[in-house]
């Protein structure tokens, strides 16, 4: 997917922090790349096809010292029109003189270019981008200032759009606009820094302002002012990242994702920080104390998310349930916003996700509000999207999280999940004895989680050099470790490419136990927990039909070692946390499988981190 970051100020080399800041938008999948800047008054454009790199190599050696303070630049992931540099962004109007970058889908380009080949513009792209720059010029050209020539413009396109700009004769200024793909503002030191992704911003400030849907900012070194699409202003809050700059970093690690496994102690302690209340066996959960007020009329909870995070809604369903003695269902995001839900206004719907950008979360929300549910979002990233219009919340304080494959923003899902139970369940008929039992063992998890950790690397490590040639796989969970089964299952096909598949154990034998035999290997979660004998069974029709079965076992278990080929032993935690733990062994396998199999487990093929498209 398409990354942009834009720059103006006097502080940096607007070159560096646009190049740098596009290598931190890497992991979002690109295929080409360029930026713009403007010197003696003239846009010069750099742009080629393949990696980051390729571009660097390009204008090495080209001095930019003399440059004006102002670039943007942009990552493409081609949709209209090949791979080739004339293709790549940024594109420039036909006079030379507005040059943009834009993320998203025009979806009336084709009117429009032909509106504007009529008037006797001539394109140079295949692409649907290059129609907003003639059509801004177009614009001036009938005498309006290049801020109303925006406003014009922005009110004839269809689709979605992130853009970013600037005008050769105005060079103190960008303007980014933003219609449902993501636009972030940084707030820096004589230096403002545009992106659609706070990624490529952290490096420089913490301070940003978020641009909604229909907005559009006009930004200078020295302030920022932002408009409608209609042209009234609009006054913006400024958020305060909780990230750091180290996290950045791989610290050593060769991956982003091994890294971000072995963060997981330190996540879910900053997850947990100042919300437990062991006495009281209760928690304290400041973003939703709205929610706490009014929690006896609730009749329903429903979560909604995509991939891992519906996942953690699906464990989410079960812990509201067990915990919260409350009604729970769980959708994907892009089931839900197209299947006509029956939401009240009693019912909670709670949007789960990482970066809070996610298009269809994003609009199964935007659903629930419109039928009148009370929302709240479940998000990693701070004034995201989502977060901002979910209007109350748990942030879960996982950190930046860079590679593809989530790892601890899903444990830290599941422990903000566990914490809203407990809130439901301590107001209804969860005694104070059950929730102490659970809280003080949400404070013993960071180090129950290190010590998982350190326990499975290697063996882990043995078992994926032993199995990273098969072709299939199948996961194999219960109760509440069903999810756990899937989300084993899509950690390993997303990153190795090789195929698998979760299934609740006690439906194997409904259809997929034919596909056992001596070839298929058996990742089955056979934890002491209230379903362990019906899994110990699960285990023995494989066995009979000669799976090859790999099992999550507790330590000290002798049951299911003496049936399965191979197992990894974890720690026993109580059954509403074992998720948390169980996950780890099969993340880690995941990892390691691709990593043997020398895949860029980063960044997987096809794959982006955000999904900002529907
Ligand atoms: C899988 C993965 C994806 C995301 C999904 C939702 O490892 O990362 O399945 O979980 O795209 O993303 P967020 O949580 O950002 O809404």
């Amino acid at each position: 997917m398409c990354g942009i970051v834009g720059y103006v100020g006097v502080s940096s080399n607007p070159v560096e922090v646009v190049i740098e800041g596009l290598k931190q938008l890497e992991y979002r999948g690109y295929d080409s790349a360029g930026f713009a800047v403007l010197r003696n008054s003239k846009v010069e454009l750099y742009k080629e096809v393949g990696r980051i790199s390729n571009l660097e190599e390009k204008i090495k050696g080209i001095d930019f010292s003399d440059i004006e303070g102002i670039a943007i630049g942009h990552t493409r992931w081609a949709t209209h029109g090949g791979i080739t540099v004339p293709n790549t962004h940024p594109h420039i109007s036909n006079n030379g003189k507005i040059v943009l970058v834009h993320n998203g889908v025009i979806e009336n380009y084709a009117d429009l270019k032909e509106l504007l080949l009529r008037k006797g513009y001539t394109f140079y792209s295949q692409t649907d981008t290059e129609v907003i720059a003639n059509l801004i010029e177009e614009h001036m050209k009938e005498g309006n200032s290049l801020e109303d020539a925006v406003i014009l413009s922005v009110q004839e396109l269809s689709g979605t759009f992130g853009v970013v700009l600037f005008y050769a004769d105005e060079p103190d200024k960008i303007i980014a606009i933003r219609k449902g793909s993501p636009i972030v503002i940084g707030i820096g030191d004589n230096e403002n820094i545009v992106a659609s992704d706070i990624n490529a911003i952290v490096k420089h400030t913490k301070n940003v302002v978020y641009l909604d849907d229909g907005e559009i900012a006009i930004v200078k070194v020295d302030g920022i002012k932002t408009i409608s699409f209609s042209g009234k202003n609009i006054k913006k809050d400024v958020f305060v990242i909780d990230w750091e700059v180290e996290e950045m970093d791989k610290k050593g690690y060769p991956h982003y994702m091994l890294k971000e496994i072995f963060e997981q102690p330190t996540a879910i302690e900053n997850c947990i920080r100042g919300r437990l209340l062991e006495d009281e066996g209760y928690v304290k959960l400041g973003g939703i104390s709205k929610l706490e007020g009014i929690i006896h009329k609730v009749k329903k909870f429903t979560f909604i998310g995509c991939g891992t995070a519906y996942h953690a809604g699906m464990i989410g369903k079960y812990l509201m349930e067990n915990i919260g003695w409350m009604p729970a269902e769980v959708d994907f995001a892009s089931e839900f916003r197209y299947r006509n839900p029956i939401v009240s206004q009693r019912d909670v719907v709670v949007a789960i996700s990482q970066s809070g950008e996610t298009m269809d979360t994003l609009e199964a929300l935007r659903e629930a509000k419109r039928k009148g549910a009370i929302t709240m979002g479940i998000i990693n990233v701070v004034g995201s999207t989502i977060a901002r219009e979910t209007g109350m919340g748990i942030y879960i304080h996982a950190g930046v999280e860079i590679g593809v494959a989530s790892t601890k923003a899903f444990t830290n899902m599941l422990v903000a999940l566990v914490m809203l139970s407990v809130m439901v369940g301590r107001k209804k008929k969860l005694g104070i004895f059950e929730g102490r039992e659970i809280v003080s063992s949400l404070k013993e998890l960071p180090e129950l989680v290190e010590y998982t950790l350190q326990k499975t690397n290697k063996v882990t490590q043995e078992l994926a050099k032993k199995f990273s040639n098969y072709r299939n796989f199948i996961y194999l969970g219960r109760g509440y470790n069903y999810p756990v089964a899937l989300e084993g299952a899509l950690k390993l096909k997303e990153i190795s490419y090789i195929h698998a598949e979760g299934y609740s154990a006690g439906e194997m034998k409904h259809g997929p136990i034919a596909l056992i035999d001596e070839n298929m290997p058996v990742v089955v979660i056979a934890t002491k927990h209230s379903v362990y004998d019906k899994v110990v069974s699960n285990i023995q029709e494989v066995k009979a039909r000669h799976g090859k079965v790999i099992a999550i076992v507790n330590e000290n278990d002798t049951t299911v070692s003496k049936i399965a080929d191979y197992t990894i032993e974890v720690p026993y935690v109580i059954e509403p946390l074992s998720p948390i733990i169980n996950v780890i062994p099969l993340q880690l396998f995941a990892y390691y499988v691709a990593s043997t199999k020398g895949l860029d487990v980063d960044k997987p093929r096809n794959l982006a981190k955000s999904v900002t498209v529907e």
